[in-house]
């Protein structure tokens, strides 16, 4: 996507330098746009860690640029094996509740099973983590084909009138590299001229949804309303959402989503108001081993600070302020499981399907034990 005039990945190698792996910082955002040069397995994973890269298909595809600069870091006395599957198993440990992180990191491994020069390794480690780039830049095309037929279905209900769309978190290109999964539909309507207006959710407590994409809606010139998370029950209820689109960090076999901590409560308002609530995803982020979202998702908790303080942009400079008393006890759960039966639908790269196990099926056999 553009900034300004220039088109970026949210990661890709530097042009000048194939050690060094580019990242658009995160944390910064929106208010200093600064790219981060990540040089060793361990600059990745705290790029992952500390929320510079994020978004389910970026951290998949940044952990298998980190299984690439592993290959880097072999020398002569390295044991080949035993230091990729540390480096695997130590990537892929840094966000528990994405799966594209191990299913990235392991895509990568997989690739390298049978290489044995370290030329090689570093040649299909690299040519792998470019792979999935391009996979889930491909997924994103297809998610949002998919998905402008229900904007466009929506925009002739309303006979022209702007489409409203509510979104929670960031399921933008930030997060996936390029096109966004919730925002290739809404940036394919806009081509198309069809006029929408996006709902989006602060996502207390990081601000994924204020820092981030209300930072892509406006370089993209998309109209948007930044409101208080708590705020989406009273516009469905008034009338004043069409549909609401999310992502997923992780899909289970049956239909239940894993996806940034809040939405669970935006898919009973929409189910309570009989507004459809669509969540958009690769199949990169669908866990075919697991049925049940609730027993089977690993949620993460991140660090309390996070809730008692906002980071925001003051006096020249990016700062933290804390928000209630001192020694306040703050819990952060960093998602929620939006039960199947909440869900409409599910749109993917090859098509919109219901969130049941038969209809998962049917789309991604090939997946399936
Ligand atoms: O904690 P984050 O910001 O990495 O959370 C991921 C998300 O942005 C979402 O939950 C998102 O909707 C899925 S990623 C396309």
């Amino acid at each position: 996507m553009k900034i300004g005039d220039q088109n970026y990945q949210s990661i890709w190698i530097d042009e000048n330098d194939p050690a060094v792996v580019r990242v658009i910082d995160q944390q910064k955002l929106p208010f200093t746009f600064e790219i981060k040069d990540l040089r060793s397995v361990d600059d990745v994973y705290n790029a992952i860690d500390d929320m510079t890269v994020r978004g389910a298909p970026l951290i998949g595809a940044a952990g298998a640029f980190g299984m690439y600069l592993a290959t880097l870091e072999i020398n002569s006395q390295t044991n080949i094996r035993e230091h990729l599957s540390n480096a695997a198993r130590f990537l892929i440990s840094c966000r528990p509740t994405a799966v594209n992180l191990s299913w990235a990191v392991s895509f990568v491994m997989e690739k390298l099973k049978d290489v044995q020069s370290l030329t090689s390794l570093t040649k299909t480690a690299l040519d792998a983590a470019v792979e999935i780039c391009e996979i889930e830049k491909e997924n994103c095309r297809q998610i949002g084909k998919y998905g402008l037929k229900l904007i466009e279905a929506i925009s002739r209900k309303k006979k022209g009138a702007p489409v409203n769309i509510l979104t929670h978190c960031n399921a933008g290109w930030l997060a996936c590299i390029d096109y966004g999964t919730v925002t290739a539909p809404i940036y394919l309507a806009q081509e198309k001229g069809i006029p929408v207006h996006v709902w989006v959710d602060e996502t207390r407590p990081r601000n994924q949804g204020s820092k981030l994409t209300a930072y892509e809606l406006g370089q993209n010139k998309v109209p948007y309303t930044l409101i208080p998370d708590n705020t989406g029950g009273y516009l469905m209820q008034q009338k004043l959402v069409d549909i609401v689109i999310v992502g997923s960090d992780r899909t289970t076999k049956k239909g239940d989503v894993a996806n940034k901590i809040g939405t669970y409560l935006k898919a009973l308002a929409a189910f309570d108001n009989k507004i459809p609530f669509y969540c958009a995803l690769p199949s990169s982020s669908i866990d075919f081993s697991i049925s049940d979202g609730m027993k089977e998702i690993i949620i993460e908790k991140r660090d309390p600070d996070e809730v008692t303080h906002l980071t925001g942009f003051a006096e020249g400079k990016i700062q933290s302020i804390r928000i209630c008393p001192e020694d306040t006890i703050a819990a952060n759960y960093g998602f929620d499981i939006t039960p199947a039966r909440l869900i409409t639908g599910l749109i993917t790269e090859k098509g919109i399907c219901r969130p049941t196990e038969k209809d998962i099926k049917e789309m991604f056999s090939y997946k399936f034990n």
